[in-house]
């Protein structure tokens, strides 16, 4: 894995210390619960176990929050002590790459008769890096991602085309959870006040971000599709890629 070179804010704010140190209090705690109001342990926690599988790809992995949890638990069809598993972790900071792959061998290293990682320094919005061309995935999520990307939603949703050619057809789910932008933080000052202020300062890029355009992406992309709102996050589904997206 490469060291962190000069980029955007979105992604040159997350160092090894704030990973280490705040992320998971005050991203997934304080924000999903308060500023999103969608809470992390009772909404999106459960969301992500249901699909996650023994061959899943997770983009934008921050500190590996999801898959950590999901590894450590022993419930589920697919969990348990003797499970085999393969988890590839994409991200275009190998700050986030390593803290992830270093979280889950500490953490459930031993309780996987075999766990297989692989870290693939990319951009979602980018073709399919090299590594990933010739993959199949049974689950793919991607949490918390798209309200960091900038470029509009044109730019930043074709990420569901390019996932879509490497999620399983008969079976797989691509899941995932973003931040909406602010006309949905009409009933909640200090959400609203959040929102903008996470885009001046450049970590967000969803100010425009709305349900329409996410849902006609998806749609583009695959046969299946639901998504939920939750305070001011909605979360998606999908599955069936059309063959010719
Ligand atoms: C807010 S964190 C979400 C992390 C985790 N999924 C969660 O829900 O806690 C966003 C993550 O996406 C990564 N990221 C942002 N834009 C990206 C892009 N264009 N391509 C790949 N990774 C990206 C960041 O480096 C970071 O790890």
């Amino acid at each position: 894995m490469s060291s962190l070179t000069k980029g955007p804010i979105s992604r040159e704010i997350y160092t090894e210390r704030l990973l280490h140190y705040i992320y998971d209090w005050v991203v997934l705690g304080f924000n999903m619960n308060y500023l999103w109001r969608c809470p992390t342990k009772s909404v999106l926690l459960p969301f992500f176990k249901e699909n996650f599988s023994t061959n899943h790809l997770d983009c934008g992995v921050a500190t590996g929050y999801f898959p950590v949890a999901c590894l450590e638990s022993n419930d589920g069809s697919e969990q348990g002590e003797e499970r085999e598993q393969r988890l590839t972790l994409l991200d275009f900071n190998p700050n986030c790459l390593r803290t992830t792959e270093r979280a889950i061998l500490s953490k459930v290293g031993g309780r996987c008769r075999s766990i297989e990682i692989e870290c693939v320094e990319a951009d979602v919005t980018a073709p399919l890096p090299k590594a990933l061309q010739d993959a199949k995935f049974r689950s793919i999520s991607m949490f918390n991602l798209l309200h960091c990307v900038p470029g509009g939603a044109t730019h930043k949703l074709r990420s569901f085309r390019t996932l879509s050619r490497i999620l399983d057809s008969d079976g797989g789910v691509l899941v995932g959870c973003t931040v909406m932008g602010e006309q949905y933080a009409a009933r909640w000052w200090l959400s609203r006040l959040a929102v903008r202020h996470m885009n001046r300062v450049g970590v967000f890029h969803n100010l425009d971000d709305n349900r329409e355009d996410i849902e006609k992406a998806l749609g583009d992309a695959f046969e299946d599709v639901q998504t939920w709102l939750v305070g001011m996050t909605l979360l998606f589904k999908a599955s069936k890629p059309r063959v010719d997206s």
